[in-house]
Parts: structure tokens; sequence; C-alpha cells
């Protein structure tokens, strides 16, 4: 396959899982907390978590992880597992449609076992309490019957930690959140976490790539790791067929200029919103679905995918009033910021 027959540009730095991404994952994904690169706090807060479980020969916890797409929650809910010497049931929020799916999980777990439930906000509502009940007393009550005649049946659960991990925690209901021991908010990674996680993919994908390469890339890639394999992946193969194979800095450069990433990582959508924002609306404060409608997406779209990194890149501010170019933005887009605001 050649670098242009790919996931279409949209999709290059897309937070989210696309394409192939699934199985090169599996082989990318950090196996223990050494290995995990940079969320020192997460890292070093989870070592001790698990640390004193192990000595007190007992389950820690439970875990929820919380953060941005492609940060490495899966992963970290695997080293959960394997640093714990556990077996783990891997399901979704979206999977657990009534209480019984749920019930049937619960009551197959056995002692110490890791439950990984992803994307938790997703979790129907009757299953929901059900869970919470599991996590604080290790029971479940299977209602038997219908109408009057119904009976709750109390079953027990073997004490098993719960991981969870969610991109969206406001959506969690308070009782849910409030059962977990410990909560690890993920960050978006410097560049310099970045190179490290892309020296590491590259020794094992037998990708040759220069420190100015890597340099070149994690700069680009939005703070996600996820992103940052993925651009590796597209430099790798622009340079398989432009290049002699080898990732020096010229080489990613070009190779990301055809995918339409700037220096700092925005895409065509990214710059089409803020162009939008400046030139359509002197700057804003402008509503979202007005933005939304302007560059043809939708709100969601721009909301959850385009605005928190262009918020976290200091080139759009949300207000009361509505979305805000800041001065960066115009900067950035090589225009000379109104003066007076
Ligand atoms: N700290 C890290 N060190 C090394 N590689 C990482 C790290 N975090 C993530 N990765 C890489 O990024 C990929 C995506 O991570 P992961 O699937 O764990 O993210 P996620 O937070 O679960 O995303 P989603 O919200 O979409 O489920 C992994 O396959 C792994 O290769
Ligand atoms: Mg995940």
């Amino acid at each position: 396959m050649t670098y242009d027959e790919h996931e279409s540009d949209e999709e290059v730095v897309s937070p989210y899982q696309v394409g192939e991404d699934r199985d090169v994952e599996t082989s990318l994904r950090p196996k223990s907390l050494t290995e995990f690169v940079g969320q020192v706090r997460v890292r070093d807060q989870l070592g001790v978590v698990l640390e004193s479980a192990k000595r007190r020969d007992q389950a820690p916890d439970h875990i929820l992880l919380s953060g941005p797409p492609g940060l490495g929650k899966t992963s970290l809910a695997f080293i959960i597992a394997l640093e714990l010497g556990a077996s783990i049931r891997v399901t979704s929020g979206p999977a657990i449609e009534r209480a019984g799916d749920l019930a049937a999980m619960l009551s197959n777990l056995a002692e110490g076992d890791v439950l990984f439930i992803d994307e938790i906000h997703r979790i129907a509502r009757p299953a929901e309490e059900m869970l919470y009940v599991a996590m604080e007393d290790f029971r479940v009550d299977v209602v038997v019957g219908k109408g009057p005649g119904a009976t709750a049946i109390p079953l027990d659960v073997a004490p098993f930690t719960l991981v969870g991990a969610t991109t969206r925690s406001g959506l969690l209901t308070g009782p849910l959140r409030d059962r977990f021991g410990f909560t690890a908010h993920m960050d978006f990674y410097s560049k310099d976490e970045l190179v490290r996680v892309l020296h590491r993919s590259a020794r094992l994908l037998e990708i040759d790539l220069t420190d100015e390469g890597a340099d070149e890339i994690g700069r680009r890639s939005r703070g996600t790791p996820r992103i940052a394999n993925r651009l590796l992946r597209r430099a790798r193969d622009f340079a398989q067929v432009r290049a002699n194979g080898v990732l020096t800095r010229e080489v990613c450069r070009a190779a990301l200029a055809v995918y339409d990433i700037d220096e700092i990582g925005l895409d065509r959508l990214d710059k089409l919103v803020l162009e939008a924002l400046v030139n359509g609306f002197a700057g804003g404060p402008v509503g979202v679905s007005t933005l939304a409608i302007a560059v043809g997406e939708e709100s969601q779209t721009i909301e959850e995918v385009v605005e928190p990194f262009l918020v976290r890149a200091g080139l759009l501010a949300r207000t009361q009033r509505g979305r805000i170019a800041t001065e960066s933005a115009w900067q950035h887009l090589g225009l000379t910021p109104p003066t007076g605001r």
C-alpha cells in the first residue's frame, strides 16, 4: 500500500481509533508501568495503590481512568491487571444493555479479577445501579419473576477490582463516581514524552527514525500517543515509497505535508474552523452551532474533536457569549489581531 491509499486526511489526526489502529495498537501497548511513558503523577499514584494492595493481599480499590481519547486508558487497564497478576475481563458500557448482562459477568468473576468497563459513562441505568451495589457490597440482586410476585435473590460476587475508563467523566452519575477509590486524570503528553513514545514504537516496528524525525512528528501529534503512532506509520510509508526508508527531519516534514498537517498539528478542519472564526465572524464571539454550519460540520464534531485541541493550543477560547479566536490564532493564520479587544 502506498501512503496515499490510507485513511482520508481527516482521520490522520483523529484521536479516536480508526482503520488499522486496532491491530497495530495491540502490539504497541506498553506492558508495565515502567514501560508506560509520561503521566508521571498517575503512574506514581497508581504504583502505590497497586503495591499496597499486593502487600495486603487484597484487591485494590476500584479505579477510574478518565481523559481524552488515545492517551492510554485501555493500555493502563491492562497494565493494572498485569501488575496485579490478575485476570482481566473486558466489556464496555454500550455492550451492557440489560442488568442481566452485567449480573452474568459479575457472578462469573473470580476473587481478585479485574473487570474493565470501557466507555463506562454509556452504561444503561439499571445496570449502573446494579454495578454500584456490586462495587460496594460485592453482591448482586437478581430479580426473579415479574409483577407483585417478583423477588430479589442476593448473590455474592467475589471481591474484584473494577477499572472504568471514560472520555466523559462529567456524564457519570454521582453515586457511580463516588464508588471509585482512585481516579486517574490522564493529561495530554508533552512533546518530549511523545518523542519517547515514538522511539519506542519505531524500535518495535523496526522503523529507522532519527531524533530530528521524532521531534518533527512529536510536535504535530497533538499531545496524543495514538496520533503519534499513526503519524509514524504514515511517515514510514512515505519514506518507503519516496525516500530510502530513513525517517529524517526532511522526510517527516514532507510526509506530513502530504496529509495537510501543519507545524503544530492542525489539520484541514481545524484550519477551516479558525479561518471561519477569524474571517467570517471577526474573531467572534460566535455560537458553536453557527460555527459548525459555517464549516459544514456537526456541532458535536466541532465540540468534541476540533475545539479541545484548539483550546489547549491557546488558539480558541470558549466564553459565555460564544467562541472567540485568541491573538495567537490570528498570528497562526498570518494575520494581525485587531487591537482594543
Ligand atoms: N503512556 C504511553 N506510553 C506508550 N504508548 C502509549 C501510551 N499511551 C498510549 N500509548 C499508545 O497509544 C495507543 C492508544 O492508547 P489507548 O488505546 O490505551 O488509549 P485510550 O485512552 O484507551 O483511548 P480511547 O479513549 O480511544 O479508548 C496504544 O496502543 C499505545 O500504543
Ligand atoms: Mg481505550
